[in-house]
């Protein structure tokens, strides 16, 4: 292991650290991020175990009462991030985003809990677990109300950002129908910060500002957002990595001794289990984002379509077209996994979510593989994510291709997944 790079992301952390919570990057992200802090705390494990319950816990400080848990927490000022506070316009102190963010945080509470155990420290940390539990379990049953409305057992995302991956060109076509003729002015502050083409386009945050506008106009009324909102896709990121957390949340809560919440976690499990057969797309073989309003498939494959693993499908008739997807990949590329497959038209090596290799995903889909037997590819995505930092630094993400760096430098999430990595697989 070249510690160089472990004190380096070790480093990067405890700069990045705003005392409780952890920005992933000072210039273009200056403000706490929901499914950042939650990678971020995994890092933390690794050498501050105190720190890395806390990242998690100053996230859920800011839960509303209806246990929604927003994507940005604004603790503090910064006009060099758009859209900040008078945007949103949520009413609520510290001022928060109105959507949410891929739910990881209960996977990475098991992993914290299970650490804390292998440490022999879990009695140390049992309330702060108690605490957690049900806190992320009334987060988890807010998805189920809000972004499930037709009870399929999927994610509905209603805005492209929820989903994380903001530009993905499954967001395209349902993205097209927002109406952003009301849009106005506005200042970008991600291109003043980074290069223009590794970012989401001006078309692309029209419709980010106007579904903003949208949900403002509702006052963040979620559930009526959920129900009418102009966009509204089932994202297979979203819905795989909430299987994944119900399945950690209901061991978690198995572990201690809540036996009967354990009972209705697993409700939302089968749920979802029986319902996300919707997001198989037949003629591609593949699992694939789909548009509720029109039925419509997105027809792209992305890196999220691998998840299916580490969401625990494992079906043979699955299993074996998506690992063929991912053999075809690897003939493809020299780092797997890229977030859009290099086959199709959309794929671009350096614009954010259309192409560029993101650890964190790689993460995901290495345990997946691992847990699943599938143990040369786990190996290979493990080994391509560690060979990219080490070859060009902890970025935000990477060129699949040739390995080059895409967006901010000195990223939290990057170093944490870094540290994670060390010893897993
Ligand atoms: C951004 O502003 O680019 C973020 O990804 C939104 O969360």
């Amino acid at each position: 292991m070249p510690t160089s790079l472990t004190k380096e992301a070790h480093d990067i952390l405890l700069r990045n650290d705003r005392g409780g919570y952890t920005v992933p990057n000072s210039r273009v992200y200056p403000f706490q991020w929901n499914w950042d802090s939650a990678f971020v705390a995994l890092g933390f494990d690794t050498f501050d175990r105190n720190r890395a319950w806390k990242e998690v816990e100053t996230l859920f400080e800011v839960q509303w009462e209806d246990g929604f848990v927003p994507h940005i927490v604004f603790w503090q000022e910064d006009d060099g991030y758009f859209p900040g506070p008078p945007v949103w316009d949520t009413h609520h102190s510290p001022a928060t985003s109105g959507i949410t963010q891929p739910p990881v945080a209960a996977s990475v509470v098991r992993q914290l809990w299970e650490s804390a155990g292998l440490a022999g420290e879990q009695d140390a940390f049992r309330d702060r677990a108690v605490v957690l539990f049900h806190k992320i379990w009334k987060w988890h049953q807010w998805f189920a109300r809000n972004r499930d409305f037709e009870g399929r057992g999927v994610v509905v995302a209603v805005h492209p950002w929820e989903t994380g991956r903001d530009n993905s060109p499954e967001w395209d076509v349902p993205a097209a129908a927002v109406d952003t003729s009301k849009v106005g002015e506005y200042q970008r502050r991600d291109t003043t910060h980074l290069d223009s083409k590794m970012r989401p386009t001006k078309s692309d945050y029209d419709r980010f500002v106007a579904l903003v506008q949208f949900g403002r106009s509702l006052n963040w009324d979620h559930a009526a957002i959920g129900a009418t909102s102009p966009f509204r896709v089932a994202d297979v990121g979203m819905t795989m990595i909430l299987l994944r957390a119900n399945r950690d949340l209901c061991w978690l809560a198995k572990d201690i001794g809540l036996t009967e919440a354990a009972g209705d976690v697993q409700a939302i499990i089968d749920r979802s289990v029986a319902g996300v057969g919707y997001l198989w797309d037949e003629s591609l073989k593949a699992w694939c984002s789909r548009d509720t309003i029109t039925g419509r498939f997105s027809g792209h494959i992305t890196s999220t379509s691998f998840l299916s693993f580490y969401a625990g499908l494992d079906d043979p008739g699955h299993r074996h077209a998506v690992l063929a997807h991912l053999e075809r990949i690897a003939q493809r590329v020299e780092y797997l996994v890229p977030s859009l497959d290099p086959d199709d038209a959309d794929f671009d090596l350096l614009r954010y979510w259309r192409g560029p290799v993101w650890s964190v995903v790689n993460y995901m889909i290495a345990r997946g593989l691992a847990e699943a037997g599938v143990p040369q590819w786990a190996q290979r995505v493990r080994a391509d994510t560690l060979r990219l930092i080490e070859v060009t630094g902890f970025y935000e993400a990477f060129s699949p291709v040739d390995g080059r760096a895409s967006g901010g430098d000195n990223f939290s999430w990057t170093a944490a997944i870094w540290l994670a990595l060390q010893d897993v697989l």
